[in-house]
This record gives structure tokens, sequence and C-alpha cells, in this order.
């Protein structure tokens, strides 16, 4: 039997950039198109074995509406690592994870681990001219504030395993 260590992990970013659907697909490897926005937050895990120890991560998938913003402390407060993610086609979501970053500096545990996450980069296959969130921007942003970074697709499964693997390797193991 592996030992088993427990990372709370907590989402946050603007209204429909792809948080619940970054999780179905690490949870479920599966996606939905017209994925219905959460209400409040949902809670979901996952085990992943790395090496000889297992990972199991508990995960708060908060909502991006402006209306459910005042319960978010609740779900970070404890967290070891967070997701904040942002949509590359669209600059608004990218401010809005500033934002994020800024206040989990502020106010979440000090050994937080935080995972900048630039999804729906599949919409850049299509079509180039749609991506208006630059990589650099987000290395840049990831850099200075001492964060994780990846672009990811939930549509394609593109990086998002390799998100939760990386902090999972980051975290201290008890
Ligand atoms: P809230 O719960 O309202 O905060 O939204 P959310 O961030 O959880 O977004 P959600 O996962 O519900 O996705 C919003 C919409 O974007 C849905 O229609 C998804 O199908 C779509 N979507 C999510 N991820 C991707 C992606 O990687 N690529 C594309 N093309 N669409 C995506
Ligand atoms: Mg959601």
């Amino acid at each position: 039997n592996n030992p088993v260590t427990s990372i709370k992990l907590v989402l946050l970013g603007e209204v429909a950039v792809g948080k619940s659907s970054i999780v179905l697909r690490f949870v479920s490897n599966d996606f939905a198109e017209n994925k219905e926005p959460t209400i409040g937050a949902a809670f979901l895990t996952q085990r992943v074995n790395i090496n000889e120890h297992t990972i199991k991560f508990e995960i708060w998938d908060t909502a991006g509406q402006e209306r459910f913003a005042s319960l978010a402390p609740m779900y970070y407060r404890n967290a070891q690592a967070a997701l904040v993610v942002y949509d590359v086609t669209k600059p608004q979501s990218f401010i809005k994870a500033r934002h994020w970053v800024k206040e989990l500096h502020e106010q979440a545990s000090k050994d937080i681990i935080i995972a900048l996450v630039g999804n729906k980069i599949d919409m850049l296959d299509e079509d180039p001219t749609e991506r208006k969130v630059a990589r650099e921007e987000g290395e840049k942003l990831a850099q200075e504030e001492n964060l994780l970074f990846f672009e990811t697709s939930a549509k394609t499964g593109a990086n998002v395993n390799e998100v939760f693997l990386k902090i999972g390797e980051n975290v201290p193991l008890k």
C-alpha cells in the first residue's frame, strides 16, 4: 500500500474560462461542449500515483460569476495549491487572473503553490488570430509572481494532466 498524501486544491478564474472543464478532463477524461456554469462551488477528488506515492487531489472548483465572488476565500483559505485559469482568447480574463494571483499572495497560505493556466489553446489551431493573450505575457506574470505556468485545452486534453502532476511534484509530501 502506497502512502497517500492529500492535496487541497482550488480553481479560480473568470466565468467560462473552463475551470470545470479542466476538472472534468482531469477526473473523468471527458469534455462537454455546453458545460453549465458552476453554482457556488463543486467538490471532486482524483487520485494520482507519482513514483511510489499516491496523491489524492481534493478539488474545489469555484464559480466565476461575480455574485459568488464573496465565497472564494472560504475555498482558498486552506488550499495548498491553486489553479488560476484564464482564456487565451479573452484579455479580460487575464486581467482577472492577475487579480486572483494578487489576492492569493495577500490572503492565502504563505506556501501555497499557484499554477497560472491559459486555457482553450485548441481554438488557436483553427484560427491563430483568436489568440489575445501572448504566451510570453503569461510566462512573464508567472516569472514575476513565482507561479507554475501552463497553456492547456480541456477540449483536447492538452497539458491538463501535466498541470496536476507538476503540482503534485511541488507540494511537500508529509
Ligand atoms: P464558471 O463555472 O461559470 O465559472 O465557468 P468555468 O470556468 O467552469 O467554465 P466551463 O468549464 O463551464 O466552460 C465554459 C465553456 O467553455 C463551456 O461551453 C465549455 O465547453 C467551453 N470550454 C471549456 N474549456 C474549453 C477548451 O479548452 N476549449 C474550448 N474550445 N472550449 C472550452
Ligand atoms: Mg465552472
